[in-house]
């Protein structure tokens, strides 16, 4: 397929052509080429000492089974969650996982180092190649405070990705947050299903240009004057403080932000993962794409300090999200329209669009 041009020159460049999120095409390009290459959140982390915790990245679209395998000593590892002999899936909940892993298809029993210990009825030795593959550190896993990512062997690992660079950037900014014990609440746990391309809705998350129309609510608590925008290889953040100082975060001596309050950062992690952070802890979105015009994104809450919860910017998700899902479904229709327009960025507002449209282009044309 010929890709859209995207000029590196922001004032001479245009948004993605309309036809181009609904394009089968495109999205399974962007399958292979984007998601399938990319650095992945994996959410659930860990369990406890001798557990086994199934975890899936991106269901529909990816669908890659993998299991965190933690034995008795803490020492976990993210394996393939697919037997080794037929493709079983070996554990679908998370469980106590005392004397390894058995497939429940014909039997063959894992150590919770991926190993194959054992199988009767093949009536031959057992092969290295019956191991269970794994996503070992630091190639293909990497962590950060509460926050673990993987992504899966790449053919060409020059091409895309060479390291996660928006590791750094995360390090930078709020490690020292993220250095605190956070707790995983259910309770902040939600999913969404918007009728658009997932690429309609990053662009969307990447502007604060839309708050003060779409959002109400929070443009009474964001300070609009203070959004500032910054670019990294592999992603960008959006720096935000509250009005009247609500939900700052106290920064600590030396920190990049200092002498300005901050009560949220907003990351954008190439493709399509979203950390936002706040006083209280992380709030993460996923977007996972289910097909050339539909996708799904899925909510996660890591709480650092609960007293803080429902106060600032980050309080209100789920009614940002109804409404930020209704906004992104109608430019989906729009953009059917045969009359709609390749529009100009706002020079102001949309250079993260235009930066992870460049991303995304040159990911989708790589070798
Ligand atoms: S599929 Fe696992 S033993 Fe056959
Ligand atoms: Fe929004």
């Amino acid at each position: 397929m010929v890709l859209p041009d995207t000029d590196p020159d922001i004032e001479r460049a245009r948004w993605l052509p309309p036809a181009f999120y609904a394009d089968p095409e495109a999205h399974a390009l962007a399958r292979e080429k984007v998601f399938a290459r990319a650095w992945h959140l994996v959410f659930p982390g860990p369990g406890e000492p001798g557990s086994l915790v199934p975890v899936t990245l991106l269901p529909g679209l990816l669908d890659e089974s993998l299991l965190w395998a933690t034995d008795k000593r803490g020492r976990s590892r993210l394996l393939s969650n697919a037997c080794t002999h037929r493709g079983a899936i070996l554990c679908d909940s998370p469980r106590r996982a005392v004397a390894g892993l058995a497939c429940p298809y014909h039997g063959r029993v894992f150590g919770l180092d991926g190993r194959c210990r054992e199988h009767g009825g093949m009536g031959r030795e057992p092969e290295p190649t019956w191991n269970l593959p794994e996503l070992d550190a630091p190639r293909a896993l990497r962590a950060l405070g509460p926050l673990h990512f993987a992504r899966l062997p790449v053919e060409h690992p020059s091409a895309t990705w060479p390291e996660p660079a928006f590791l750094g950037e995360l390090q930078r900014r709020v490690g020292f947050l993220l250095a605190e014990p956070h707790r995983d609440d259910p309770e902040g746990a939600r999913v969404y299903e918007v009728e658009a391309n997932w690429a309609l809705y990053v662009e969307n998350y990447l502007e604060g240009f839309h708050l003060r129309w779409v959002h109400p609510g929070l443009s009474r608590q964001v300070e609009a004057e203070s959004y500032a925008y910054e670019l990294f290889p592999g992603g960008s953040l959006q720096v935000a403080s509250g009005q009247d100082g609500a939900g700052d975060v106290a920064l600590p001596a030396g920190h990049p932000d200092a002498g300005r309050r901050v009560a949220a950062w907003y990351f954008h992690l190439f493709p399509a993962t979203f950390l936002n952070v706040y006083r209280w802890g992380v709030s993460v979105n996923v977007v996972e794409p289910l097909g050339p015009t539909r996708c799904r994104v899925r909510y996660r809450r890591l709480v650092r300090d609960a007293t803080a919860l429902g106060e600032g910017p980050g309080a209100q998700l789920h009614e940002v999200e109804l409404e930020d899902d209704r906004i992104v479904a109608s430019v989906a229709q729009g953009y059917r329209s045969r009359l709609a327009t390749r529009g100009r960025y706002s020079l102001v507002h949309e250079r993260a669009v235009h930066h992870f449209h460049r991303m995304y282009i040159e990911a989708l044309g790589s070798a």
